[in-house]
């Protein structure tokens, strides 16, 4: 007998991107994410704005995503929404649509954690992507979030270190404001850190036990030193940019391999899932790679579009529940602090 098809509607609205998509069991149909520009203007994410933002594009974000999925919302087999971590104006935006929708179509709930969802993200089946095999190790880099986390299943997760204070991506764009870079500005840093000398400059890395990480520190490093250098000479950063970015940059992705190699040696596990923003960086990619080769590593990174904030990795994680029949309760409520 053929597989019956399980359609699911995937809404993510944590943060600053409004997103909702449409999965045939692990395969997606659309993927459609509305980002938030008037951010830019501030230099980071403003709460309230973001809170009307998602107000405005939810109903048409949606609807484009059913659309462009070729199907009808009678369709749906159930909907799946970030119920958090993340900004509370934000998430009780994506909560309160998803119950209402799935109230008026007589279809379960099922409330995803976005941490969660980010790991999941890599059994989206996707043309020449491997998926990583249990038990593997899963670090999430992104504006949001700096976590290593040990999956030993689906829903098996534990977390084995965190950023106490800024997340990396955090840490990026900051550095990124003291050079008067433009928001968010880990992308312009990573362009230029190619060009640069990465040993130009010499910051020290945080000191935080275990494989957690501290990033707030490096921040004030970088500005002190930035204004005592132009001090001395006010073109200070103009010419020498790109030796900055690239001894930022390999200060930061130092810190996040020193953390992986210390968690692939105590916990003995050598595949290594990325995810977020981040996970971008060419920085990153290389090192990775380097560690493939040096360490026998095995590394795994999603598509980026599933692998920044996205609803595509939301339905997945609904995919994954609901053939466990783990659906929410209509009373359920957005979680601000949600942890794996
Ligand atoms: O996952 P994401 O789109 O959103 C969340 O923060 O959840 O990640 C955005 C973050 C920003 O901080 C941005 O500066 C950083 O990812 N980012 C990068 C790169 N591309 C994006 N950081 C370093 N190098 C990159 N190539
Ligand atoms: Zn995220």
């Amino acid at each position: 007998m053929e597989k019956e098809n399980i359609y699911i509607l995937g809404i993510e609205s944590s943060c600053d991107d409004t997103s909702a998509a449409i999965l045939c069991n692990d395969r997606i149909l659309s993927n459609v994410v509305a980002d938030q520009k008037i951010h830019a203007e501030y230099g980071g994410v403003v709460p309230e704005l973001a809170s009307r933002a998602h107000q405005q594009n939810i109903v048409p974000v949606v609807h484009q995503a059913i659309e462009k999925a070729g199907i009808t919302k009678d369709q749906l087999n159930a909907i799946a929404f970030t119920r958090g971590p993340g900004l509370m104006g934000s998430l009780l935006v994506g909560t309160s649509f998803a119950k209402s929708l799935a109230y008026g179509l007589d279809i379960p709930l099922i409330d995803v954690n976005h941490m969660q969802a980010h790991i999941l993200a890599h059994f989206i089946e996707e043309e020449n992507h491997k998926k990583p095999p249990f038990p593997f190790l899963a670090t999430t880099i992104s504006g949001g979030h700096t976590q290593i986390v040990k999956v030993t299943g689906y829903f098996e997760m534990e977390v084995l270190g965190e950023t106490i204070d800024d997340a990396v991506g955090e840490a990026y764009d900051k550095s990124g404001k003291v050079l008067g870079l433009g928001y968010p500005a880990g992308p312009e840093i990573d362009r230029r850190a190619q060009l640069g000398n990465p040993k130009a400059y010499k910051f020290t890395k945080p000191k935080v036990g275990g494989l957690n990480f501290s990033f707030s520190g490096l921040k004030t490093a970088i500005l002190y030193f930035v204004q005592r250098e132009v001090e001395a000479n006010s073109n200070f950063i103009e010419e020498n940019l790109n030796d900055i970015c690239s001894s930022i940059q390999y200060t930061i992705i130092g810190v996040l391999m020193d953390k992986l190699k210390l968690a692939v040696k105590q916990t003995g596990i050598t595949h290594i899932a990325i995810g977020g923003g981040v996970s971008a960086n060419s920085g990153i990619r290389k090192a990775l790679k380097d560690a493939e080769k040096k360490h026998g590593w095995i590394t795994y990174v999603p598509k980026f579009e599933y692998t920044t904030d996205n609803a595509a990795m939301i339905a997945i994680v609904g995919y994954l529940k609901y053939l466990e029949k783990d659906f929410a309760d209509f009373d359920v409520m957005a979680s601000a602090r949600l942890k794996i």
